[in-house]
């Protein structure tokens, strides 16, 4: 009998990882036989970690915060997506070779599209935030043909920067909050940090078009702070970003193994645990 392939998840802190359960679901789901375990890496210790796991025979990684920039620096090469969002989330090993790919924004456009049945074609697009998470989603966001994207951010420079950066795929703006004022928007998507600290982006009330959906890519037991102010305005579809998570992993899953699993009843059993 064959040993399980291996693939673990790196972070720091890793300990509340929901990945390993996602993929231990995904492989009796698909019958594909994988260890996959979370693994704390030492902050000034990442690319020691990966390269002891593929001396060790893994076949794969994910990688989470704080690690995505790290992992994409120390790929030897990278998938055209991984090399939009200027970062990585799953690693392949092939011998000595380290390929770089990110599921992140994939993840949430499925989360968004089929899942929610919430299409973005055509659509006015808000993504609140500039750093890691805002950027990863922005390419996938586009591909989808958006009437509109506009980026909004505390520091209104990294915003505008991003817009710019990616202005050649789509109709992309970026600038500070203050610039929502008379604008609103069909999907407003928090890829701030925000909720960490119990805050909220400050938005204009008027922001949420009549039916937005309104997406937070943080998740909690409870509602998070921005699905509550959201709520309080009187938005009525609300998501929270357990189904991005999901989405991602069925995506690393897929890059992997080949296979796609079926991730809504993974994402079911995630909810009523
Ligand atoms: P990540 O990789 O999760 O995107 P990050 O790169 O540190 O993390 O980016 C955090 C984002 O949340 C930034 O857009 C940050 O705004 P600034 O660029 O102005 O720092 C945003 N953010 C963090 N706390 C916030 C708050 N209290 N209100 C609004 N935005 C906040």
């Amino acid at each position: 009998m064959t040993a399980p392939a291996r693939y673990c998840v790196f972070g720091n802190p890793v300990a509340h990882s929901k990945s390993p359960a996602i993929h231990a679901e995904f492989a009796r789901q698909t019958g594909e036989d994988i260890d996959y375990q979370a693994r704390l890496a030492p902050l000034d210790g990442f690319a020691d970690s990966v390269h002891s796991f593929i001396a060790s025979g893994g076949c794969g990684a994910n990688v989470t915060v704080p690690f995505k920039e790290e992992a994409f620096r120390l790929c030897s090469a990278r998938s055209a997506r991984a090399q939009l969002a200027g970062a990585v989330n799953t690693l392949s090993f092939d011998g000595t070779q380290i390929l770089g790919d990110n599921t992140d924004g994939a993840g949430l456009v499925r989360d968004l599209t089929v899942n929610l049945e919430t299409p973005l074609t055509g659509r006015r697009i808000l993504l609140l935030g500039g750093g890691g998470a805002a950027r990863g989603a922005i390419g996938p966001i586009l591909e989808q043909r958006p009437e509109q994207l506009f980026i909004a951010n505390r520091t209104a420079s990294k915003a505008s920067d991003l817009a710019t950066l990616f202005s050649s795929l789509g109709p992309v703006t970026g600038g500070g909050f203050p610039e929502l004022a008379g604008s609103c928007f069909d999907v407003v998507i928090n890829a701030t940090s925000a909720s960490l600290s119990g805050d909220i982006p400050p938005l204009p009330a008027g922001v949420f078009a009549p039916e937005a959906l309104a997406y937070d890519m943080m998740y909690g037991k409870s509602d998070t702070p921005f699905i509550a102010y959201a709520r309080q305005l009187g938005v009525t579809r609300l998501a929270d970003g357990l189904g991005m998570l999901v989405e991602q992993a069925a995506e690393a899953f897929f890059v992997w193994r080949g296979i796609r699993p079926d991730s809504l009843p993974v994402l079911d059993k995630l909810r009523r645990t």
